[in-house]
């Protein structure tokens, strides 16, 4: 050890002492102020750090929106390094200085060795005009963020809106980043879904990553919703990360909820639960009954006459033909048929027996279109049309967006189920075109920004599916 870092090493514990936090970044820093540390033990990483005696940090960032518990709401999160007393939201139609709304704060640790610490701010923006443009900035008299902008969701179930949806986007290797910053500042979208894996992850170096991901991510979620469901990577600490970062609606630490955009009703759900039972089987139980009830209350006739597709969206598939093997490489995946050797709390047929018409995923790290689907048996419309009026849930599994893992190769035959693949880096756009179409396609990032797949999905009537006797097992011997 040199003397240099010996002393550096003593004015951590000095300035720890004195309680003065210390930040760290990644870069290497010429700054006097800035030391070199050892390596971490736990994590290895080469980690400077920051001495920030004397100096406090009030700036905001990770600022993002999010649809609020009613079409006329809208959250407002965003993350200070230090506490400003104060959470506030200045926004207006013309003007900022229209309304003036004060949100609460928390302060999240992370559990890393250096227990970085910072704080989040949320502010709920109410009683909002539909249909209308706002600019919004967020702060406090300390310090305020520079000025955005968001539409409020029209309040009409005859609006047709457009959203972008992906997973596993990555703070390294983030390939779709650019195409969405352009699009979303292009108008293209009325929100995002991010269905789980966010930063890769968000925990790593003691959070910094994840700091990293909200960086990368404010370009567009400071402008549109950024809706999220939780992914694997999200699972250290039993999720702090995603639950301290994200405000989801509902009182779930927005790990399952449901929402409405025009005609769509949106349901996203942890498929976490099934897999880390280490944190206990009340979180699957309780969405499990939580997931019913909704879709009870989604598909009344009075609720689906005027809003009548219901997508779901949830982090791992209960089907793929990827060449490794999670959990949908095998015959009965936990989301479908419910825990290992119980087989409670499945999912496929209470999907079915609601009639969801879209299923989403993510995880594996391509995009794949399924064929109308139930118990790895084809149900098609028809044969020359897959999608109109199909008898079973279709799948899209969306997960090619970036991420420092790249890409999930397929096996090298196709499934009869499969009716689309491609492991190109990028992105879903859906699009509702009316109370009986929804138009689907997957958009290239290598091939810079060409549709690569689209379908329409054609239902007539939104009505539950019914489940077949299931048939004789296939005498297929590949798969
Ligand atoms: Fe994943």
């Amino acid at each position: 050890m040199t003397l240099a870092s010996t002393l550096a090493k003593f004015l951590v514990i000095l300035l720890s002492v004195y309680n003065v936090r210390a930040s760290l970044v990644l870069d290497n820093l010429s700054d006097p102020l800035y030391a070199q540390a050892e390596p971490d033990a736990e994590t290895g990483y080469e980690t400077n750090v920051i001495f920030e005696a004397g100096l406090h940090y009030y700036q905001p960032r990770h600022v993002h929106i999010s649809y609020g518990n009613s079409p006329t709401e809208m959250f407002v999160t965003w993350s200070t390094l230090s506490d400003p007393g104060s959470s506030i939201v200045e926004f207006g139609r013309g003007k900022l200085s229209d309304y003036r709304v004060n949100g609460s704060t928390t302060t999240f640790t992370d559990s890393g060795p250096y227990k970085l610490t910072q704080f989040i701010h949320r502010v709920t923006l109410e009683n909002l005009e539909p249909g209308q443009p706002y600019m919004y900035h967020v702060g406090s008299d300390l310090g305020w963020s520079e000025i955005f902008f968001f539409r409020v969701m029209p309040n009409d179930t005859n609006w047709l809106p457009q959203v972008a949806v992906f997973g596993d986007l990555g703070s390294e290797n983030a390939q779709s980043l650019t195409r969405l910053q352009e699009e979303v500042q292009m108008g293209m979208y009325d929100a995002i879904i991010h269905v789980g894996d966010f930063a890769y992850d968000m925990n790593t170096d003691n959070g910094l990553v994840g700091d990293s991901f909200m960086d990368q991510i404010q370009p567009i979620a400071g402008y549109v919703p950024y809706m999220t469901c939780p992914g694997n990577h999200e699972n250290a600490d039993n999720f702090a990360q995603y639950k301290n970062r994200f405000t989801m609606p509902g009182d779930t630490e927005s790990m399952y909820f449901s929402f409405n955009m025009g005609p769509i009703h949106f349901i996203s759900f942890s498929t976490e639960f099934y897999y880390f039972l280490n944190y206990g089987m009340s979180p699957l139980i309780n969405q499990y009954y939580w997931l019913e009830n909704d879709l009870k209350e989604a598909t009344k006739p009075e609720n689906r006459a005027i809003r009548p597709w219901i997508v779901t969206f949830g982090h791992r598939p209960m089907y793929c033909s990827n060449n490794n093997t999670d959990d949908c490489t095998y015959h009965e995946t936990r989301v479908r048929v419910g825990v290992p050797f119980l087989h409670w709390f499945g999912l496929e047929d209470m999907f079915m027996q609601y009639g969801v018409d879209l299923t989403i995923w993510a995880h594996e790290h391509s995009y794949e279109r399924m064929f109308p689907l139930y118990n790895r048996t084809v149900y098609n419309g028809s044969l020359e049309e897959p999608y109109r009026n199909p008898k079973a849930l279709v799948h899209v599994t969306t997960g090619s967006a970036g991420c420092k893992e790249r890409h999930d190769d397929f096996l090298d035959y196709m499934p009869r189920w499969t009716a689309f693949r491609s492991t190109d880096y990028g992105y879903s756009r859906l699009k509702v075109i009316n109370n009986t179409h929804l138009y689907v396609e997957q958009v290239s990032d290598d091939k810079d920004g060409k549709v690569i797949d689209s379908f329409t999905l054609i239902r007539d009537h939104h009505e539950p599916y019914d489940i077949p006797i299931p048939p004789e097992p296939e005498l297929d011997l590949r798969y």
